[in-house]
């Protein structure tokens, strides 16, 4: 079954074609980040507006690549939560024309779900049965969670940030030191040779504290990022210059080191605390060199596999919609269509 996925809920355009859940046909994305570059994060009104520029023409270029056309697939997926309103809007109308004018089905998926489906469609992934149940640590620009995943279909949210999220410290880190958006990646090139012992930055909710909770959730198994915020933007006042040069590499190679230190050590007390088959990490944060050595080194210690998305599929993109749209329709076929969007929508399964 191949399924055209399409994704505008942040200021990705993205549109791809894919069979069967796994096999990527082509992954077309058009990428606004020099758009919203000038105003140090994303614009809403300048998505939307860019999203209904570039859609035709990534609708075209996904289905080209695939060789492709719109009568030859048999369904479309789209997003249609969480994300910002204005730019759901837009892909979430598109595929709703789309799906009526050709008479297919329409699949509805939530963005995270696609985001943890995208560990599935590595070439050397396991077919997902073999892989449950599973921890999943979701790091997207807006949410940081401890998924757990008993099958298809299924999740549970374990753990979350009480406050910032992991890309959202970084992003916020790169503005303090005045280094650009999106923050992560330019933190993880700018710590390249740093030291990541020369400060110590604080790690939140670093202590165990069983059988407290945060919300309806275990502490223990929770993030906090905005006191390292804080604490970056403390220790910034206080130097006599702007930092630069090794102090700078330094800095950040320290304050990457606290976003990566925090991630891996619950995934370490969630692993102590459940009989799981594997472990997986996904969003635009799993991209990040240092948090894949913490992970991989986890992995290596207890012996329980680690699943990893290809980087082209970390980010946002419409690969990772289109292939959790598959197990969704095969499951349900009549109950996968939402009326709307949901900027708000909650990660809560389909089984
Ligand atoms: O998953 P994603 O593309 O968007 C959301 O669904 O939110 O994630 C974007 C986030 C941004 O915060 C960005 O700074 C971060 O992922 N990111 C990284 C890296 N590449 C992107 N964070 C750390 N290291 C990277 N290499």
């Amino acid at each position: 079954m191949k399924i055209l996925g399409l994704e505008t809920s942040c200021d990705e355009t993205a549109a791809a074609v894919v069979e069967n859940g796994r096999k990527v046909c082509s992954n077309a994305i058009y990428s606004q980040i020099e758009k919203h570059r000038p105003y140090g994060g994303v614009v809403p009104e300048i998505a939307s507006r860019n999203h209904v520029k570039k859609l035709p023409e990534i609708l075209r270029q996904a289905l080209e690549e695939a060789h492709e056309t719109f009568e030859s697939v048999d369904a479309l997926a789209v997003t249609y939560g969480p994300g910002l309103a204005s730019s759901l809007l837009i892909g979430f109308s598109a595929a709703k024309a789309l799906a009526l004018r050709l008479n297919k089905p329409l699949i509805g998926v939530n963005h995270h779900e696609g985001h943890l489906h995208s560990v599935f469609m590595a070439e050397d992934a396991p077919p997902p049965e073999e892989a449950f149940p599973m921890l999943a640590l979701l790091v997207s620009g807006g949410d940081s969670s401890l998924v757990l995943m008993s099958e298809p279909g299924q999740y549970e949210r374990i753990g979350t940030t009480i406050d910032d999220a992991a890309g959202e410290a970084l992003d916020k880190a790169a503005a303090i030191l005045n280094l650009g958006y999106p923050g992560g990646p330019i933190i993880q090139k700018t710590a390249e040779g740093g030291n990541p012992s020369a400060i110590r930055f604080p790690r939140g909710l670093d202590q165990p504290d069983r059988g407290k909770w945060a919300y309806k959730y275990d502490r223990d198994l929770c993030f906090s990022f905005s006191g390292l915020k804080t604490a970056l933007l403390t220790h910034v006042k206080k130097l006599p210059a702007p930092p630069e040069g090794k102090y700078l590499q330094d800095l950040c190679a320290s304050y990457q080191e606290a976003v990566c230190d925090a991630l891996s050590s619950r995934v370490v007390r969630a692993l102590d605390r459940l009989e799981i088959k594997s472990f997986a990490c996904a969003g635009g944060v799993s991209l990040n060199k240092v948090l894949r050595a913490k992970l991989s080194d986890i992995s290596k210690k207890t012996g329980i596999p680690l699943l990893l998305a290809p980087p082209s599929l970390c980010t946002d993109n419409a690969a990772m919609i289109a292939g959790a749209a598959y197990g969704k329709y095969m499951h349900n076929p009549a109950n996968s269509t939402p009326q709307d969007v949901n900027p708000n929508l909650l990660l809560s399964g389909w089984r």
